[in-house]
């Protein structure tokens, strides 16, 4: 059944609608250490919108602003705030990734759209996803430019960076009811299969509960967790998101790195706010785990937390929101072995979570 009969490359970009993209991308700078490689915007012959273009290892993520009140990006970003507009995997043939998604249910809402300048040309064309988020593909076999036609490169240094060096997962949360229809617009539309599946039994606690499914390409290069929430006696952490970004969307965004202590260390320094599980989680997890071979007092001085499963384990952590509204977050992830989410830590870490609720005053 999964036939790979769309091939996808990685994962190419994560574009962000913003309320002021030049503060965006000054703030993924200093803080997570993104270094800012291209732009448009009114000095580049772009009349209606900035962009920026920042990386850091194979990570790019563009955040865009308008110029005028009556766009696209205002009017998204005034409901959602801040959030990503676009998910974006490369491929080698745009047109027909499109084709192939359109003939199998897929909403098409840009063709393939060819873009030239001196660097070659670039392709891209988008499928309808989960609220007013948009699936984008991306050729850029034949582009040698900074990033697309119409960017200029950035000639700014940046902040050093703290060893992010891929994309992992990218989480959507949908409504109550809605997750099997984008779990099954995955497995008909592009070909995924579902990779694992989490009941409200496995993800709970006293007070709510969440479903998840996550769906993966042939090759396994890419990622896309779906969330909904389950019935429970208070609010969920999904309905608290879809509540605060009017509709389904981007959760969050989880990045490898090959020295979690490094890195995590680098962003509190750079005052990066982490969910904190209580210290009793570190007791619990050092008998349930035994010795892996990690500084346990250190993962617990950091708050890094540790999941292992029958292929091996992975260190993981989560940001606060990186809005005043509770909507996205990131996830630093370092695997050995396992394939997994952390669903060993799944409660923990919700229960962590509804703590931060309680003081938001919504829960
Ligand atoms: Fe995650």
């Amino acid at each position: 059944m999964s036939e790979d009969f769309l091939p996808i490359k990685g994962y190419d970009h994560v574009e962000f609608y913003v309320g002021n993209a030049k503060q965006a991308a000054h703030f993924y700078d200093k803080t997570f250490g993104f270094t800012p490689v291209a732009k448009r915007g009114l000095e580049t012959g772009c009349r209606d919108r900035a962009s920026y273009v920042l990386q850091q290892g194979k990570i790019r993520l563009v955040f865009t602003s308008a110029y005028s009140p009556d766009s696209e990006i205002s009017r998204h970003c005034g409901l959602h705030g801040d959030g990503v507009k676009a998910m974006a995997v490369e491929v080698s043939d745009v047109e027909a990734a499109l084709t192939a998604a359109k003939q199998r249910g897929g909403t098409v809402l840009k063709p393939a759209t060819v873009e030239k300048d001196d660097g070659g040309s670039y392709v891209t064309g988008e499928l309808k996803y989960a609220g007013d988020t948009v699936f984008r593909f991306v050729d850029r076999g034949n582009y040698k430019g900074c990033f697309a036609p119409g960017f200029e490169p950035i000639d700014a240094h940046g902040s050093e960076g703290v060893g992010l060096a891929s994309i992992d997962h990218i989480v959507t949360n949908v409504h109550l009811g809605e997750m099997d229809f984008w779990a099954k617009w995955y497995a008909e539309v592009l070909g995924f299969r579902n990779l694992a599946h989490f009941t409200e039994k496995d993800i709970s606690t006293e007070y709510s509960a969440l479903m998840s499914k996550v769906m993966e390409n042939g090759t396994g290069k890419v990622k896309f967790p779906i969330n909904e929430p389950a019935e429970g006696k208070r609010k969920s952490q999904i309905e608290e998101y879809l509540d605060y970004y009017q509709g389904p969307g981007v959760q969050h965004v989880a990045m490898t790195t090959g020295n979690i202590y490094d890195t995590v260390t680098e962003l509190r320094n750079r005052n990066i706010d982490f969910l904190r599980v209580p210290d009793t989680y570190y007791e619990y997890m050092m008998d349930r785990v035994g010795d892996v071979g990690e500084d346990w007092s250190r993962l617990k001085e950091l708050g890094i937390l540790l999941d292992k499963d029958d292929d091996g384990y992975l260190l993981q952590i989560f940001t606060q929101p990186m809005q005043d509204r509770p909507t996205l977050f990131y996830e630093v992830i370092e695997r050995h072995g396992s394939n997994g989410f952390g669903i060993g830590n799944f409660k923990a870490l919700f229960v962590s979570i509804e703590e931060e609720q309680k003081r938001r005053g919504n829960l």
